[in-house]
Parts: structure tokens; C-alpha cells; sequence
């Protein structure tokens, strides 16, 4: 890792994820499930980090997201394994830098299928074990996600042992995700051998998310103790742990038997009890304080973590 200044204004952290993907900052935009508007992915890459779309709701959706990209912006596309569309994947792997999945054992046909298209292959991963699968099968990169982590939470340990037990293993570049929300942490994370941080719930509270004002709300006035692991929103993928904000749970048990414990987030759009859909949020909630713009999550990110870092770091 090298912190200093770079040719554009201000300073770059350097890495081998910022070398692969040619962004300014080491930080990527986590996949944010069924619903997500392109607007998030184009101004997380605009201000230096890589932002990502889903290829979660199918190929002709993502390929007029892709189209919306500019050529200029570097973006990559997230799947959840549960709800794969191959189409899309070969949409993706032609089109964007980058191309992940999560929630299933990692599978080379689909690692391969990726690379043929000319995009690297990134596997979201909760354990050793699964990371170990992720190499064997090719992939370029590994997310390893912590317990802390907002959303569906693949394993069972934190972190921060997770990153030394798979970095004491492999030396392929790593994400670090979950309850990372601050510069420290981030700061934190690279020298415990992270080549990225990946960053979901301030995200939601972006100026360019789509998430609804009742959510982004909640997530304000959160804290870590607030979250809670559940399977409740578990309608069409069940048993698949998730973290959430404990208020959700409570208002959904209230409207029973109308609730509906469909595993999608609120949006802006939506016109039900949004305070009773699933709030997905990670231990680092207690980091989202306003809702800002995405570049604005960015800066703050990254100057925090370079004056934790210092500008001789290396
Ligand atoms: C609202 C929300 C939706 C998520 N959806 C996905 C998803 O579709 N695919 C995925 O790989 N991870 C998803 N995640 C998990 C993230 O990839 C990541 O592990 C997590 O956000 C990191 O923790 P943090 O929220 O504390 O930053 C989601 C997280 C949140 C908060």
C-alpha cells in the first residue's frame, strides 16, 4: 500500500485492487441486492472509488444500466447466487471490470464463463474454507465479509480474524467488508491486509440511493446495538441470515398477519409500512449520521484514513 499524492488534485491510496480497477481510492461500492440505480455506481466511481451495479434483475435491465455508464466511469456488477440470471452474466463479464457473486459455493464454469467475457471474477466469502474454494476455482479477488456486515451475512466470525486467516493463506487481493463505515476503520483494514474496503449501509444513506426516506432515517439515529441477525426476511430465500435494524423486526411482528417478510429493502417508490420492510444494516451504522452525497462518503472515508495512515505509510 502506498499513500501520497497523485496526478489529479489531492492524495491516492494505492493498492493492487486500485491497479486492477484503475480507481483513485481503494474502496468499492458493495452490491446492494434486487433493487439499485445506476446513479449510486456512476458517483461512487466518479469520486475514485468502484461502484457496482446488480445483475440481480435480469439482462435487459442491467444492460440499460450498463448503457446509462459512462465510458469514462469504471463500474463492476454484483449477483446473488440465489437468483442468478446467466444471461446477465455474460452481459456483465463483456461490459464492466468486474464481476461478483455471492451466497453459494464458488463455481470455476462461471469464474471461466467471467474471464472469456474480459472481466476479472471477484467471490463474496464468510469463512477460510470458502476462500480457499474462491482461488481454487480462479477468481482474481476475495470479499471477505465479516459478521459486522450489513445485509445477508454468509459466515460466523468477525473481520478482523477473518482477514488474517485468509491472508495468512493466499496473497490474492482482498476486499474487507463489513461494519467498516469510518476512515479509521478503513485505515484499520489495509495494513490487516485488505487491498479494499468494501462499504454497503453508507451507501444506502447516499444522496444518489434509492432507498426509502424512512430507511435512510433509521439508519441516522442507529447505532451497532441496534442491528440484529434474523432469517425473518426470509420469503423466497429462506434460512439465509441477515442483519437488520431490531425496529424492523418489531414493526413487522406488529402488523402480523398482513407483514410481509419479503427479503427486498424499501425504496424510495415504496408505499406500504416501510418501517416494517427489511433494514438491512451493518455494525457500522453507527457511522451514518446525514444523509450525503456518495462523494461526499468518499472524502470523508478516505481523509480520515489517510491522516490515520500518514502520507508516508508504505
Ligand atoms: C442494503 C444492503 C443490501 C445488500 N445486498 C447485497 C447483495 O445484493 N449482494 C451482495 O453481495 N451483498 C449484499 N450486501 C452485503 C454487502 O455486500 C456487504 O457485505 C456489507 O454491506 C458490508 O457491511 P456494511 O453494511 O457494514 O458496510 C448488502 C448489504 C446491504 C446493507
Amino acid at each position: 500500500m502506498v499513500v501520497g499524492a497523485c496526478d489529479n488534485a489531492g492524495v491516492a491510496i494505492r493498492t493492487r485492487f486500485t491497479q486492477l480497477f484503475g480507481c483513485r481510492y481503494p474502496v468499492q461500492q458493495a452490491g446492494m441486492g434486487g433493487f439499485s440505480s445506476p446513479a449510486l455506481a456512476i458517483a461512487v466511481s466518479n469520486a475514485g472509488g468502484l461502484g457496482m451495479l446488480t445483475g440481480t434483475m435480469g439482462k435487459q435491465t442491467l444492460s440499460a444500466q450498463l448503457d446509462a455508464v459512462p465510458v469514462d466511469a469504471t463500474v463492476g456488477v454484483n449477483f446473488l447466487m440465489p437468483f442468478l440470471d446467466r444471461s446477465a452474466v455474460e452481459e456483465a463479464a463483456g461490459r464492466s471490470a468486474l464481476v461478483e457473486f455471492f451466497w453459494a459455493a464458488p463455481d470455476a464454469v462461471l469464474v471461466d464463463e467471467v474471464h472469456g467475457g474480459g472481466a476479472r471474477a471477484g467471490w463474496q466469502v464468510g469463512s477460510a474454507n470458502e476462500a480457499r474454494a474462491a482461488r481454487d476455482v480462479g477468481c482474481d479477488l476475495i470479499i471477505a465479509q465479516g459478521l459486522e456486515a450489513g445485509g445477508h451475512v454468509r459466515g460466523t466470525t468477525g473481520l478482523l480474524p477473518l482477514l488474517d486467516e485468509i491472508r495468512a493463506e493466499m496473497d490474492l487481493p482482498i476486499v474487507a467488508a463489513g461494519g467498516i463505515g469510518t476512515g479509521r476503520a478503513m485505515a484499520a483494514a489495509l495494513p490487516a491486509g485488505a487491498d479494499a474496503v468494501r462499504v454497503g449501509t453508507r451507501f444506502v444513506a447516499a444522496n444518489e440511493s434509492i432507498a426509502h426516506h424512512l430507511y435512510v432515517e433509521a439508519l441516522i439515529t442507529s447505532t451497532a446495538e441496534d442491528t440484529i441477525i434474523t432469517t425473518a426476511f426470509g420469503e423466497g430465500w429462506p434460512d439465509a441470515p441477515h442483519r437488520v435494524l431490531r425496529s424492523c423486526l418489531a414493526a413487522g411482528k406488529a402488523l402480523e398477519p398482513a407483514q410481509s417478510w419479503s427479503p427486498q429493502w424499501p425504496t424510495v417508490d415504496y408505499e406500504g409500512p416501510a418501517e416494517a420492510r427489511a433494514l438491512y444494516a451493518g455494525q457500522s451504522v453507527g457511522a451514518v449520521r446525514a444523509r450525503q452525497p456518495a462523494a461526499a462518503i468518499i472524502a470523508e472515508l478516505v481523509d480520515e484514513a489517510v491522516a490515520v495512515l500518514s502520507p508516508t505509510t508504505s
